[in-house]
């Protein structure tokens, strides 16, 4: 079976569920439509019927809806070929998944089908009102027998009550391993209620769901006690999805257990006394997550009358609604939005730069929904989360590597901090012009070379960008412990701001900063690390020993110190600059609480934007409660993307998306697997545990080479001009798709549709092309088909602001160089040509500024950095459209050559 496979590969199950029963629903339409025209049922007909049947088989036992005993029901009606029961029952079932209406709590759809043996039709579970409330799933892992099953499951429904925040119901396995599974299908399981006594071995046939099924679990569970097992499978569980909510009930004393259970579990009950108090927390659970104190904090005072006396006119949308000229901006936007402008931080409010209230729980709940120890909402993007983190951490001349290819932010934070940096290298992808990340050998060797020239004490901060624009992800937890293990009280900063969605999803979690940092906090409590670590304590090494081998940090010394900065509006919801700052940092309250709150202040507007710190708040309880469905939603509409695109016959003959392999060169993948997503969930989560390096499948980086159309060309007016589609980034041979949580499978379409209009205008062109314009057609794909000049490395500091040691090492104050250009009579422009003829010619020519190509976003050029062949040539070559920092017309600005004479002579002046 075609689908089967790929859902196998590409972790698409939801998909292929949902595929399952709308092709169900056709197969039994047809059979009945025949029927009624009085014609013979082909085949064929039934086959598919019963072919959907059995795909959907392994499946429906891991959801409440529509549940064991309606898909029963289907499998009965199907094998005695009552068509008409059958097309009636599938199609409410398929109407209630398509329109999620099971979803809306009105109970009209919701539970399990009722078979009345009086009444040939099949019934849902009749509701008891019809208040619309969110629903979701709870996960009961126990063996038991249907009977015992459909007993639970009515008992759980005689507790509900209207007045119930949400509805729930019931999916009941008998086994870890299948709990396991659950986890990873069904997103509708936001609670968890593991009692005593549950198998160790699947119970059922998990044959079709390999890919989901971990096998060492079974063995792990086997050969332990009831209660060993719950603790086993507690972290197992919550591995894959840590924001579930946990309940242990246990028929032996629960007072004693209590004391002795895993931290994962949220509370015990006993299995006799507990069940209307367990049914009372599970809701409460839910509803802690789904509290937004500042959210409902905003949305209460917005409808307060208030009298406003201070410099707000728009407050309440006073301003607009009495002026004759400007209501049409009440008619766009609609009145809240202005009933929710305000500027107090009283009456229920909270001020973002000393929060006591709502401000602060509402951070509390992102910083337990992220995975850091404290979390800090930032109202001007992560352009300025870089910079407050870069001040609190810094003092002018600390010692920062940092990754050149970094935002622009984290290079003028640096310089404001007065920071002494050292730029680290990205490989280079020169055949589409990108640059991927930085590998840990460079990291290691500069931070060894700064030990040999006895600077380490002054190195403060390591900065790398996880994921790239591109989608590079690090190996996080491995980088930071090498580098520990060189520099034990290191501080990283990781700048997530394509990341924050990442936390959400099994597979990426690990690689995130806070899951990395956690993971590596308890790897280096733990006494078995310790004894390890004792056992081959580190010998007296050459730097190539170092180099050439995996170093391990001494957990009597290390602190884990991390830093990461999310960009929520870019890849969750929240309105444009709404940013996080999350920190993990053992040392925070010793060493950065002061300078951090400073530095919060430096930066942060003394008027910030209430509706986008309400967008946080909304944005993390969506996040928490929806965010694995959402991200693993976009992971299949990217995989669909990647395989239209990549299968379409005319498509495929101008363009396809760049693989793991061409994006990721073979040394830094030791799984040695050159597609991980392609070819199987298990691949993928392989080649994340132990690759150096891999690729975020949700951007789809797609090489238009072949179309002989650069990319800049091909988003302006391609995409966007003719097709009305966005996107970001371009490279002169690849355009970037990225999906984000709101990719629908339609948008998916439209842009396949595009692609394929696009092509076909190619293909149409080319078919009728004349002599010269065929020649010209290859000139042009020629040209975008070649790597022309090499990207260029960080090429150096002028050596006036380098700072001086023996061995010498290649930091440099930007600081210096940037404002020593305040004083114009230093600096002057000059044409590319006339700055190649003054190289030649032997002369040093220093940058007076920041050159940053946008998009991506990061410099060339720093101020203080010498011009160099290479960048010259890159610089040539680039088709991007928006270069900061240099006029076209002038040329570059750089320091005259009397000022580097001047600075020859008193360098460090
Ligand atoms: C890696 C990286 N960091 C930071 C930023 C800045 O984020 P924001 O737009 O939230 O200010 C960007 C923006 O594109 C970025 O690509």
């Amino acid at each position: 079976m075609v689908d089967q496979a790929r859902a196998d590969a590409y972790n698409s199950w939801w998909q292929f569920r949902n595929d399952s029963w709308s092709r169900l629903e056709e197969a039994t339409a047809r059979i009945n439509s025949s029927r009624r025209r009085g014609r013979a049922i082909e085949v064929e007909m039934t086959d598919a019927v019963h072919e959907q049947c059995a795909a959907l088989a392994p499946l429906e036992q891991f959801w409440a809806f529509p549940g064991h005993a309606a898909f029963g029901i289907v499998q009965e009606l199907a094998a005695a070929g009552s068509w008409e029961r059958l097309g009636r029952l599938v199609s409410r079932i398929n109407r209630a998944l398509v329109t999620e209406s099971y979803r809306t709590g009105s109970l009209d759809d919701i539970a399990h089908v009722e078979h009345r043996a009086d009444d040939d039709d099949m019934v849902f579970g009749v509701s008891h009102d019809h208040i619309s409330r969110p629903y979701f799933e709870v996960l009961v892992v126990e063996t038991m027998s249907l009977a015992q099953e459909e007993q639970l499951r009515e008992e759980v429904h005689s507790w509900r009550r209207p007045g119930d925040p949400f509805i729930y119901d019931l999916v009941v396995v008998g086994s870890g391993i299948e709990a396991a599974v659950a986890m990873r299908l069904n997103a509708n399981i936001q609670a968890c209620v593991i009692r005593r006594r549950f198998s160790h071995a699947a119970v059922r046939d998990l044959t079709r769901l390999a890919n989901f099924a971990d096998a060492t679990l079974s063995n792990d569970l086997a050969d332990h006690s009831p209660d060993e097992r719950a603790q086993i499978l507690a972290p197992r569980l919550a591995q894959i999805r840590p924001e579930v909510d946990m309940y242990l009930m246990s028929e032996i004393a629960v007072e004693d257990v209590a004391g002795k259970v895993s931290h994962h579990f949220r509370r015990v009950f006993h299995a006799r006394e507990g069940a209307l108090e367990l049914h009372l927390t599970i809701l409460a659970g839910v509803a802690e997550r789904y509290r937004t104190p500042f959210f409902e904090a905003l949305r209460t005072y917005s409808q307060r009358p208030t009298g406003v006396f201070h410099a707000l006119p728009i407050s309440q949308g006073k301003s607009i609604v009495n002026s004759h000229w400007i209501r049409d901006m009440v008619g766009f936007y609609g009145l809240e939005i202005f009933l929710a402008e305000t500027s107090a931080t009283t009456g229920g409010l909270d001020s973002l730069l000393e929060p006591t209230g709502p401000l602060r729980e509402a951070q509390q709940l992102a910083a337990e929904a992220f995975g850091s120890r404290q979390t800090f909402f930032v109202t001007n993007g992560t352009s300025t989360a870089n910079k407050i983190v870069a001040q609190a951490l810094l003092a002018p001349g600390d010692i920062v590597l940092v990754d050149r290819n970094c935002h622009q932010s984290h290079h003028y934070g640096l310089m404001l901090a007065g920071a002494e940096v050292t730029y680290l290298d990205a490989y280079p992808l020169n055949e589409y012009a990108m640059y991927g990340a930085v590998p840990l050998q460079e990291i290691k060797s500069k931070l060894l070379a700064l030990r040999a020239a006895g600077k380490l004490d002054r190195v403060k901060l390591l900065m790398l960008t996880n994921c790239t624009f591109d989608g590079i992800v690090y190996d996080v937890g491995r980088v930071m412990e090498e580098c520990l293990a060189i520099k034990p009280d290191l501080v990283f900063l990781w700048d997530e701001a394509w990341f924050a969605f990442a936390r959400f999803h099994h597979v990426y979690r690990p690689r995130t900063a806070m899951e990395a940092a956690r993971t590596l906090a308890g790897k280096l409590r733990s006494p078995e690390y310790r004894a390890l670590y004792e056992a081959s304590l580190p010998r007296n090494e050459s730097t190539e020993a170092l180099l050439g081998r995996r170093l391990s940090p001494d957990p009597a010394r290390a602190r884990v110190r991390v830093y990461a900065t999310h960009s929520t509006h870019k890849t969750l919801t929240a309105l444009r600059q709404g940013s996080m700052i999350h920190v993990y940092d053992q040392d925070f309250a010793l060493k950065v609480a002061e300078g951090f709150h400073e530095a919060y202040m430096a930066h942060t507007s003394t008027s910030p934007n209430y509706q986008i710190l309400a967008s946080l708040d909304l944005g993390r309880r969506q996040a928490a409660l929806e965010g694995f469905e959402l991200v693993q939603r976009q992971l299949e509409y990217a995989m669909k993307l990647r395989d239209a695109i990549d299968h379409h016959p005319l498509l495929s003959k101008y363009m396809h998306c760049l693989s793991t392999a061409e994006m990721i060169p073979e040394k830094y993948r030791a799984s040695g697997i050159a597609q991980p997503l392609r070819t199987g969930l298990s691949n993928m989560v392989t080649a994340w545990e132990q690759d150096e390096f891999v690729l975020d499948p949700s951007r789809v980086t797609v090489y238009i080479g072949l179309t002989g159309v650069d990319g800049a060309t091909f988003k302006r007016e391609r995409l966007m001009d003719k097709f009305g589609i966005q996107i970001n980034k371009t490279s002169r041979n690849t355009v970037l798709f990225m999906t984000n949580i709101g990719t629908t499978r339609s948008s998916v379409a439209y842009l396949i549709e595009v692609l394929v209009s696009i092509a076909r205008d190619i293909d149409n062109h080319a078919a009728e092309m004349n002599l010269a314009e065929r020649a010209a057609f290859e000139r042009s794909v020629l040209h975008l088909t070649n790597p022309t000049a090499p990207l260029p490395d960080f090429s150096g500091f002028h050596p006036a602001f380098l700072s001086q040691s023996d061995p010498p090492t290649p930091e440099g104050d930007v600081r210096k160089a940037f404002f020593l250009a305040y004083d114009h009579t230093l600096c002057e422009y000059l044409p590319a040509d006339d700055v190649d003829e003054r190289m030649e010619s032997g002369e040093s020519v220093v940058s007076a500024t920041f050159v940053t190509l946008y998009p991506p976003g990061f410099p060339v050029l720093v101020p203080g950095q010498l011009f160099s062949k290479e960048i010259l040539s890159f610089m040539r070559s680039l088709d991007t459209p928006e270069i900061h920092g240099y006029q076209p017309a002038l040329g570059y600005r750089v320091y005259t050559a009397k000022a580097l004479e001047m600075l020859a002579q008193r360098p460090g002046s």
